[in-house]
């Protein structure tokens, strides 16, 4: 028996409906989960790691649109519940799925699930999630008792994909768009998933997740700001994608120099300065609709003075976008701890930025960001998943 995505989840999706009617243990709900779980067996026996992604309209089944779907409403529900993802990484037993499913239908009906007490618990074969947020203030929403600086966000859903974006690029040159706007979206439901506007940052924990922790931050950074400063959604969304994607000329470094704890040679240097030019070659190859992301890429570590690289034959203005990448992309690299220097405090980094500003910032970008990360402070949630400790971090610039 071949498995079919669109077959699984239309059964997914009856289960989900059938459970809302029964109870645990009645035969009508008993049937849709074992037909459901049947299906994803038979899907799996085709392939290993299923992945769908929803993106309102729009069914991803691995990177390609999955058709034969017409009038499935499941996928904007789910991704207003916040599951813009979901995987099976691995073989699950009925007993995972089912929990599984009672977790979706949580989400699903906004019912105050004790996710502390859940996850633990939850199959790490199934991966779902567009915020993957714990302790979630958007599902909790009554609950006052959540700290407001403090609110621990797993991003570890968007940071698994960014790392498969990445690795993706650098095997095929080419970049899954789907994805990376996924990312992108479920970076922006998270800025606004609590009760007053956030900006969640990850705090780097291995150092070769540095590019990836980097490039998810200057997105939400990028998104912030552009918000902040009164842009329309498309034009947020556009310099999300931006940010997420500025360092993609990274993949071309090798590994080596990327994750090097000393100094560079002027040799090592080189191979560093070329990231820029070759990430918008990359972007520009595969997705012509990223032509601001390209640009973006370009220029993102020109300063307003022209000096930074890539050396520009002839002084001109940067682009507006590449410009407000800069003070979120520098913001970011000083306020991670490297092996040459700590992480910087708050406060010294945006006096470093007022300091610079009109020299290597532009003078209105430099004075909303540091004026929003000021107000803004006591709301950054501080992202931590792993628990490793932290290790030796690369010497990559910015
Ligand atoms: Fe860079
Ligand atoms: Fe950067």
């Amino acid at each position: 028996m071949s498995g079919d995505p669109a077959r699984f989840l239309t059964a997914f999706a009856q289960a989900l409906a059938t459970m809302t009617l029964y109870a645990e243990g009645h035969p009508a709900r008993e049937r849709a989960i074992d037909t459901a779980y049947k299906e994803l067996h038979d899907l799996q026996a085709a392939t290993v790691q299923p992945l769908f992604t929803f993106l309102g309209d729009e069914i991803v089944y691995g990177n390609l649109p999955l058709k034969g779907l017409g009038g499935w409403d499941w996928s904007q529900r789910l991704a207003q519940a916040g599951i813009q993802r979901l995987q099976f990484s691995d073989r699950v037993t009925k007993d995972e799925f089912e929990t599984f499913l009672d977790e979706i239908l949580a989400r699903l009906t906004l019912s105050a699930i004790d996710t502390t007490m859940a996850s633990p618990m939850r199959s790490s074969a199934i991966k779902y999630g567009a915020v993957g947020v714990r302790g979630d203030a958007s599902i909790d929403a009554e609950s006052s008792h959540l700290p407001t600086a403090t609110i621990s966000y797993s991003l570890a859903e968007e940071t698994d994909t960014l790392r498969w974006v990445h690795d993706e690029v650098s095997a095929k040159g080419f970049i899954p768009l789907v994805e990376a706007e996924a990312v992108v979206r479920s970076l922006s439901v998270a800025m606004h998933s609590g009760r007053q506007f956030m900006i969640p940052l990850l705090q780097l924990k291995e150092f070769d997740q540095y590019t990836t922790t980097h490039s998810l931050n200057v997105s939400v950074l990028a998104m912030a700001l552009a918000e902040f400063l009164g842009l329309g959604a498309r034009d947020v969304q556009a310099f999300g994608i931006a940010g997420l994607l500025h360092d993609l000329g990274k993949v071309r470094i090798p590994i080596e120099v990327l994750t090097k704890p000393g100094r560079f040679t002027d040799e090592e240097r080189l191979i560093m300065n070329r990231h820029p030019a070759d990430g918008a070659r990359i972007i520009l190859t595969s997705e012509n609709r990223l032509d601001l992301a390209a640009v973006v890429a370009y220029e993102h570590h020109i300063m307003l003075n022209g000096e930074g690289y890539p050396t520009m034959q002839f002084r001109r203005d940067c682009h507006f976008a590449s410009k407000l990448v800069h003070v979120c992309d520098v913001y970011d690299a000083l306020r991670t701890t490297r092996p040459y220097r700590e992480a910087w405090p708050q406060e010294r980094t945006l006096a470093y930025i007022d300091g610079r500003s009109a020299t290597e910032f532009d003078p209105v970008l430099a004075g909303a960001f540091t004026r929003m990360m000021r107000q803004r402070e006591t709301q950054v949630a501080v992202v931590v998943d792993k628990e490793a400790p932290i290790a030796a971090q690369p010497a990559a610039g910015g």
